[in-house]
């Protein structure tokens, strides 16, 4: 029986080694991870992460040929593959800080690989690292290897998070990319008759290892890209009057663009985007092409700007100042259907909000009080580490409440700011939570799903990014200071 062990028990590795157990009932599959809380919570009723479909295949899976343990040394001396799945976060201190990424994780995963490694392995690169990094990681494992042969293949993710287990069922394509030597096409054969079992020959795309590591940043930076067009068009939309929606539509259509990926919002958050970008400008820099690090470096400029227009907008409509005001925060996921908060743009939201002195009544379906009252606490790139290296600053989460219900968060508010486009936000019933606002009431919806005019009707003063403005806002443009 083959056996495969995959490091790192997190939104890839858990959700992916599920669906490998699943497909492939011949293979034994065990995640295993430093965590014990991670791990007991894999073993239990309540799994670590929420994805839809996920409980389905864990409960049929588990104890079969699907184990979650903390026993990572044995189980990766069992396996013949090793998938890689640990966090490679952005580097917070030395050369490279604030792009590059930190492999801390990644190296000490390799070096134990190699230390209790007594039979030949293939190591799989699962986690999205610069490129390259195979080549590192081969070093480490050869030069500690006392005559064990390790072939490194790169097998970068590309579910999302929130339909992470459709994605996996029907992956519009696998990546594998291997040494193009006998050896390493020998290895790459074996990952893909892995994948074989469920997906289509011709969506198992095989490159060589750089192709395949710089394909991962490539796609994301694609899509972080096409986010910061739709949402550098929105500010223009509400200087001439245009709407975002309409725009987008218009340009959707066009077979060559296609219309997915084309909402305008306050901005795009998650753990990987802003992540894989600036590892991709650091690479870029590194070897010598500062244009092209220039050209990237842009998507996150306006994802920065989108989200310090929209704290402008929110603070000048609401007569320069929302000092001591309620602000109600309706959502602070990423994105709707998951409760992951990393780099959410409703952190830089409520911290500009915060810096005006603005009291938050904070409301979000998945998300805890304490991951929020971390999240608002914690400095940037802080939170891909674990719980015990990230700094706390009470101090500034006073001026925050986490709530439970959205109509206790809008209640006496001067203002309501929605920041995920959670489905219940669409169906609120908007007069009951008027009626029990400050006048003039404020609704700013980061996210375009309110129906802005029956808000109006009911005396909301409305801004909807990238849509024709209010006469009130109109008089007050967002520019960023
Ligand atoms: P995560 O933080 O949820 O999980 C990583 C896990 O690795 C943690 O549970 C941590 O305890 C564990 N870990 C770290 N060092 C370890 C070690 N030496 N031994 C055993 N366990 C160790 O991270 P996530 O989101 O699963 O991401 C993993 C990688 O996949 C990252 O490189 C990310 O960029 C990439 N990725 C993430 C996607 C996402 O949607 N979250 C999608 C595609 C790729």
């Amino acid at each position: 029986m083959v056996k495969i062990c995959c490091i790192g028990a997190g939104y890839v590795g858990g959700p992916t080694m599920a669906v490998i157990a699943l497909k492939c009932p011949s293979i034994e599959v065990a995640v295993v991870d430093i965590s014990k809380p991670r791990i007991a919570a894999w073993n239990s009723d309540q799994l670590p992460i929420y994805e839809p479909g996920l409980d389905a295949v864990v409960k049929e899976c588990r104890g079969r040929n699907l184990f979650f343990s903390t026993d990572v040394e044995k189980h990766v001396f069992e396996a013949d593959i090793v998938f890689v799945s640990v966090n490679t976060p952005t580097k917070t201190q030395g050369l490279g800080a604030g792009k590059a990424a930190d492999l801390t994780y990644w190296e000490s995963a390799a070096r134990m690989i190699a230390d209790v490694s007594k039979s030949d392995k293939i190591v799989v690169e699962k986690s999205t690292v610069p490129v390259k990094t195979a080549e590192a990681i081969e070093k480490i494992l050869t030069h500690n290897s006392k005559g064990i042969k390790f072939q490194i293949l790169s097998n970068p993710e590309f579910l999302a998070e929130g339909t992470a287990i459709e994605d996996l069922f029907k992956p519009d394509r696998v990546l594998i990319g291997g040494r193009e030597t006998p050896e390493g096409q020998k290895a790459l054969q074996t990952l893909k008759e892995v994948y074989a079992h469920w997906v289509p020959e011709e969506r198992i795309l095989t490159t060589n290892l750089w192709s395949a590591e710089l394909s991962k940043l490539a796609a994301n930076a694609f899509l972080a890209q096409r986010i910061s067009s739709v949402n550098a068009m929105s500010a223009l939309c509400e200087a001439t009057g245009a709407n975002i929606q309409q725009v987008s539509f218009a340009v959707g259509t066009d077979t060559r663009i296609g219309p997915k990926f084309l909402n305008a919002s306050v901005g795009f958050g998650g753990s990987c985007f802003q992540k894989d970008i600036l590892n991709l400008v650091y690479i870029c820099e590194c070897n010598g092409l500062p244009e092209v690090a220039e050209y990237w470096k842009q998507v996150i400029k306006i994802n920065d700007y989108q989200k310090s227009r929209f704290v402008n907008r929110v603070v000048s409509s609401m007569f320069n100042t929302v000092s001591s005001k309620k602000v109600a925060i309706l959502g602070f996921a990423f994105k709707k259907d998951t409760g992951d908060t990393r780099e959410t743009p409703a952190i830089d939201v409520c911290k500009g909000l915060l810096g005006d002195k603005a009291n938050l009544s904070i409301y979000d379906p998945q998300v805890t009080e304490d991951q929020i009252q971390r999240d608002l606490s914690m400095n940037k790139f802080d939170w891909d580490h674990p719980i015990h290296l990230q700094p706390t600053s009470p101090s500034t989460v006073k001026k925050v409440s986490v709530v439970w219900d959205a109509y206790e968060a809008t209640k006496d508010a001067h203002g309501i700011c929605i920041l995920t486009e959670w489905d219940e936000f669409k169906t609120l019933d908007y007069q009951r939570i008027y009626e029990n606002m400050q006048k003039p009431a404020f609704v700013f919806d980061g996210r375009n799903i309110v129906d802005a005019d029956k808000l109006r009707d009911i005396g909301f003063i409305v801004y909807s990014i990238g849509k024709p403005l209010d006469a009130w806002l109109k008089d007050m443009p967002a520019v960023v200071a």
